[in-house]
């Protein structure tokens, strides 16, 4: 019988991209058994065609040029796996208007243009899949659209950053304050140059947008996304979350309750107890609940060369088997409903405070009473040490509007009483 080949073309042959050269490289001898074809990489994009040349068998599959891909019919898929806005946005819409199919990694670019560029498949019956860009290896976009798709999902909670859990972690685990923990990350290749998007929670606020679009079939893009980042947790913050059974994680949270969509990264107490409690160092996870399945997690590598790569080389399997069955374009755009997401200040959370205050009668009075006037009841108050004439009070709060909650801490933060309100953290509390 004659052998089926598809061809395609990687755009970048950085760590992603190399990663998929050498998946697919490894995975040559049963593609053809394991998908019916076997898939041909047939052009690389690069910048640097030297470079790239020297790290590939064949150095004519190198080139700088895009036309020379885009115009190419026999290439019939395309990975983009360059990163950035442009021009892999270019790229993209060019190749699925050329009716070329498209896997990319690219959450930067889908968090902005998840909803254009879907359309835009669906319109020319071209498939766009793009499990790599949230939590990298971690099989969660394919369960959200298809295995899970039965649901009323309501909540999905993760952990898809594996250089602030890695930090998280280290301050935990090793009691390191977060700047010795960044320089770890940074020595240990985890955090980047400038882990600004990383720290900042901006990449784990790109990956809550494209999971809260998936999941409640909505579009939500990263500008709906508030984000906070872990710079200013301390290892004190840290050691008296774990003596209240706690741990601190940087959390993408969204939640639907039937009318409004939350969608936030923040630092977050969560129970021990809790399944994302023991998802520790770079490893990802992503925890969901619906209607019909209840709870579920996903758990694995959420970044790196090869893990990344799984992810890319099974979209593209999945696209091949599509092309072979002549089914492309079966998935498309999901979101086909327009839910309002809910403005930050009226999302309700528990907090964790720690406030250093003067240490004498009255104080306790004083703060209870502002708390009143803003609506904050308070679940626990602990006094902890006494730091010369200050004393440190360690409050949990119940659910409260973050709205109330700043306007309380403004009032606190003018009282005579007050030297410093120290830390102000989310803390998980059920649905
Ligand atoms: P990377 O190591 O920096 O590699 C980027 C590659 O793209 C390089 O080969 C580069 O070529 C090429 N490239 C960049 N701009 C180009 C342009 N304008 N024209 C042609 N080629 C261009 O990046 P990466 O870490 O592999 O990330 C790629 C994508 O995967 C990003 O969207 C990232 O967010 C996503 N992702 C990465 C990971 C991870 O673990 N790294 C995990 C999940 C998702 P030159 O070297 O010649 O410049
Ligand atoms: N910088 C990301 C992380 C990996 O630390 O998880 C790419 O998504």
């Amino acid at each position: 019988m004659e052998e089926k080949v598809i061809k395609i073309a990687l755009l970048g042959l950085g760590t992603v991209g190399y990663g998929t050269y050498k998946v697919l490289k490894s995975q040559e001898p049963e593609m053809e058994k394991k998908i019916g074809a076997r898939l041909e990489i047939k052009k690389i994009l690069v910048r640097n065609v030297q470079k790239a040349a020297a790290r590939v068998e064949d150095p004519s599959l190198v080139t700088d040029s895009w036309e020379e891909i885009l115009e190419d019919s026999e290439i019939e898929i395309v990975a983009e796996l360059m990163g950035g806005l442009e021009p892999a946005g270019t790229y993209i819409e060019q190749a699925l208007q050329a009716g070329k199919h498209v896997v990319t990694a690219n959450k930067d670019l889908l968090a902005a243009n998840h909803g254009k560029l879907l359309d835009l498949a669906g319109e020319k019956k071209c498939d766009l899949l793009f499990e790599a860009a949230v939590a990298g290896a971690i099989p969660v976009i394919t369960p959200l659209k298809q295995s899970l798709a039965a649901n009323h999902l309501d909540e999905i909670m993760g952990i898809v950053n594996g250089t602030t859990n890695f930090i998280l972690t280290k301050m935990t685990q090793d009691g390191m304050e977060f700047s010795e923990a960044l320089a770890l990350a940074a020595e240990l290749g985890y955090a980047e140059a400038d882990p600004t998007a990383d720290i900042e929670g901006l990449d784990a606020g790109r990956k809550v947008a494209i999971l809260a679009s998936i999941a409640y079939n909505s579009r939500v893009s990263f500008e709906d996304v508030y984000t906070e980042g872990i710079t200013k947790i301390t290892a004190r913050d840290m050691k008296y979350a774990r003596e209240m059974g706690c741990v601190i994680k940087l959390i993408g949270m969204s939640r639907y309750d039937g009318e409004k969509i939350e969608a936030y990264v923040a630092p977050m107490l969560i129970p021990q107890s809790h399944p994302l409690a023991s998802v520790n160092d770079a490893y990802n996870a992503v925890f969901v609940h619906g209607d019909a399945v209840g709870d579920a997690m996903f758990f694995g590598k959420g970044a790196g060369e090869l893990p990344t790569a799984s992810a890319v080389a099974g979209d593209l399997f999945e696209i091949a088997r599509n092309i072979l069955h002549g089914c492309c374009g079966r998935i498309a755009c999901t979101c086909y409903k327009h839910l309002p997401v809910r403005p930050m200040k009226e999302v309700k959370s528990r907090y964790f405070l720690r406030i250093l205050v003067e240490d004498r009668s009255g104080v306790l009075a004083e703060l209870a009473a502002v708390f009143a006037q803003f609506k904050v009841s308070v679940e626990q108050v602990m006094q902890k040490k006494k730091q010369s004439e200050w004393a440190e009070l360690v409050i949990i709060t119940e659910e409260v509007k973050e709205g109330d909650m700043e306007q309380a801490l403004q009032s606190i933060r003018c009282k005579s009483c007050t030297r410093e309100i120290s830390s102000v953290i989310r803390a998980y509390g059920e649905k």
